[in-house]
């Protein structure tokens, strides 16, 4: 399923791009990646990245990742122990993070990423002599200046022959990767805490060295101060119960960045689904999202008869309260989701299979930096339909696709140039802020236009290639731009009728090459129709819609023209109970049609809507919808300020900008 935006270009959008730009230019200067050439050689084609620990000096500068404090070039972290006390009491977590390092510049000091952390010590030891037990002992530390965007570097001192850092901090109730809620925001009566790490917010629960470029395997170890379930974006290693309180163990041996560190602690309980699959959600949710995912064991054969083994070994969803800013969340081993694709009929599980394609496309190959954040998404995007061409077949693949690019075209007509390319040139950006389909949808239209060019039968075991000759690194686009001309464009003929495609323009270049490739669904041509010939009086609102299911429906309402009298839209509601549809994504879009047209009998709807539900991608075009059919924008306003406290921060942040004025300015 597509991220839908907005259905219909509007001047305030470059009001949002706008704002982002506002965020985001104003982000540190970072180094240039090396500047593309036109005709790159295979040098660096299929060899691993380099390792950031082992970077030569010259090369270091231009692999720095703007967004973090850590020279893992010179120390970096090897594995990383915690030992998490959630203390729901209090809203934070204090934590003990015990680091191995590896020192390439002996004198170099450690530096870890945190925000908004209290430090309460540092200690060291260095590896002792056999027989001798390791001893630790403090060492001296500062916390640096606060970069709005980056937080604070954590400068730890390292004497001779130190091996292990422990750091003992505790989160701020700010924390901006934490949510905690209370009971009333969950299905049952206890409280509810997630963590949401990517892209950079890792560093506000854990110090770490928070670059998606550095990898490390994780031990966990966490106690609650509730009866509650802790789950780890990890494995389960039990529950032992030392002094009174049950410990949760959990381990992932399999190196990952700090993005993907992931926790969630609640009344939790799991159902199994197949012998490499589990759901998790409260116990009152549980029943439904069991059957929602039904399929879920299924999903993993449709991806790796092409792109190569799963290596997680179990993959599990949790399903989160419906505050969970994003649809979902590719942490390993389990993916959070969001409540709102529990349709009851499975008609948004695209949002898991792209979760799941994310074990290959980001997880195992993931973004050096977030300036690479399309080589995460992309592929994770192409490789979604791919699942979902499997396991439903083309014509609902097609569908999703279609709506994808129509969502692409809207985005492109409303951002900036300089927000329309894959990469883009400025370093550093804050990656809340610039977030849009392009990396998504314009991402997978690249892929797509190298398949339809070569064909699956070369362009799949290339894009396996990718996967497993960088398994467990990060990758900028040069890398990928280097790895797609050796070997497929160098070596491989073009189908007949078809060109290599030129990749400069497609990663450096705004909008959409005109060759770009055209999903068609033969059902979305009928719906089509079907609209023209409703929109023309020709068709009787109860005519329609006889065989559609929500793709159909939301084909539909893209195609209604922005005048459309809200009569219409009653019509429309009457005979197929829009307002009242149970599935989020549809409903979402019913929403913003029928805001931006005035058709005021979902009003109640909508304010239920949005006091209940904090995913940013509904929440962003609603409000906005709200703020131009009102003009003054005071019942956007209000809603707001009822439902503020629950969002989720990331979500505050993009909507405070929107709906809070500015201090000093007299509210109308
Ligand atoms: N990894 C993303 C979510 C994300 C991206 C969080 C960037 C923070 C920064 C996740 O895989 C994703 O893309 N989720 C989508 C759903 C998907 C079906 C497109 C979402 O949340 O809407
Ligand atoms: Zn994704």
């Amino acid at each position: 399923m597509p991220r839908r935006r907005h259905s219909t270009p509007r001047p305030a959008l470059y009001l949002a791009g706008a704002l982002a730009c506002a965020l985001a230019c104003s982000s540190r200067p970072g180094p240039e990646e090396r500047a593309p050439a036109p005709q790159r050689t295979p040098t660096s084609a299929g060899e691993p990245a380099p390792d950031p620990a082992a970077a030569a000096p010259s090369e270091t500068k231009e692999r720095a990742d703007p967004l973090s404090f850590a020279r893992p070039d010179e120390v970096v972290v090897r594995e990383l122990d915690l030992r998490l006390d959630v203390l729901f009491a209090k809203k934070i977590i204090a934590g003990v993070a015990t680091y191995r390092i590896e020192r390439t510049s002996p004198s170099a000091p450690l530096l870890l990423d945190t925000r908004d952390l209290v430090i309460e010590g540092v200690e060291a030891s260095a590896r002792p002599p056999a027989g001798i037990a390791e001893s630790w002992a403090p060492t001296t530390f500062t916390l640096g200046e606060v970069d709005p965007l980056l937080g604070a570097a954590l400068t730890v001192n390292l004497p001779d022959r130190t091996d292990r850092v422990r750091v003992r901090y505790r989160t701020s109730d700010g924390a901006s990767g934490l949510h905690w809620l209370t009971p009333a925001q969950t299905s049952g009566d206890a409280p509810f805490l997630y963590s949401q790490s990517q892209a950079i917010h890792a560093r506000s629960w854990v110090p770490s060295q928070d670059s998606p470029a550095v990898r490390i395997p994780v031990r966990a170890t966490v106690t609650v101060d509730r009866a509650l379930r802790p789950v780890m974006a990890a494995n389960d290693d039990g529950v032992s119960a030392e002094g009174g309180r049950p410990h949760y163990s959990f381990s992932i041996d399999k190196p990952i960045p700090a993005y993907l560190l992931a926790i969630a602690v609640g009344d939790l309980d799991k159902r199994e689904l197949g012998p490499r699959t589990a759901v998790w959600a409260e116990p009152a949710v549980l029943p439904r999202a069991a059957e929602e995912l039904a399929e879920l064991e299924s999903m993993l054969p449709a991806i790796e008869g092409d792109f190569g083994p799963y290596r997680w070994g179990r993959y599990e969803v949790l399903i989160l309260p419906p505050s969970f800013p994003f649809g979902g969340m590719e942490n390993p081993i389990v993916t959070f989701a969001t409540p709102t694709i529990l349709a009851g009929d499975r008609s948004l599980i695209s949002l898991i299979a792209h979760e799941l394609a994310h074990s290959w496309s980001g997880n195992l190959v993931t973004n050096a930096t977030w300036d690479d954040l399309w080589l995460n998404e992309g592929p994770t995007t192409y490789l979604e339909r791919r699942i979902i061409e499997e396991l439903y077949g083309r014509e609902r693949a097609e569908m999703e696709a279609t709506l994808g690019k129509a969502l692409l075209l809207e985005t492109i007509a409303d951002l900036p140039e300089e927000q329309q390319l894959l990469r883009s040139g400025v370093r550093g950006q804050d990656p809340d802020a610039v977030f849009s389909d392009i990396a998504y949808e314009k991402g997978a239209l690249f892929l797509r236009t190298l398949e339809e060019t070569y064909g699956r039968d070369t362009f799949d075991p290339f894009l396996r290639a990718w996967f497993d000759e960088h398994a467990f690194t990060g990758q900028n686009t040069a890398a990928f731009v280097d790895f797609a001309q050796a070997r497929l464009l160098d070596v491989a003929t073009p189908l007949p009728g078809k060109v290599a495609p030129d990749l400069n323009r497609w990663i450096y270049g705004p909008g959409l090459p005109e060759d770009a490739p055209e999903p068609s669904a033969a059902g979305f041509a009928a719906v089509e129709a079907d609209a023209e010939a409703w929109l023309a009086g020709e068709l009787k609102s109860s005519a329609l819609a006889k065989t559609w299911g929500p793709l159909h429906w939301l084909h539909f309402l893209g195609q209604l023209p922005p005048d459309l009298a809200a009569a219409r839209l009653a019509e429309l509601d009457k005979h197929h109970h829009l307002t009242a549809s149970d599935n989020r994504e549809l409903l979402a879009a019913w929403l913003e049609v029928a805001v931006r047209r005035r058709y005021r009998a979902v009003d109640d709807r909508l304010r239920w809507f949005l006091t209940t539900i904090g995913r940013r991608k509904f929440l962003t075009p609603l409000y906005l919808a709200l703020l131009e059919a009102d003009g003054g924008g005071e019942r956007a306003r209000s809603i707001y300020e009822a439902a503020r406290s629950t969002y989720h921060p990331i979500a505050r942040e993009s909507l405070d900008p929107l709906l809070v004025p500015p201090r000093g300015t007299p509210i109308q």
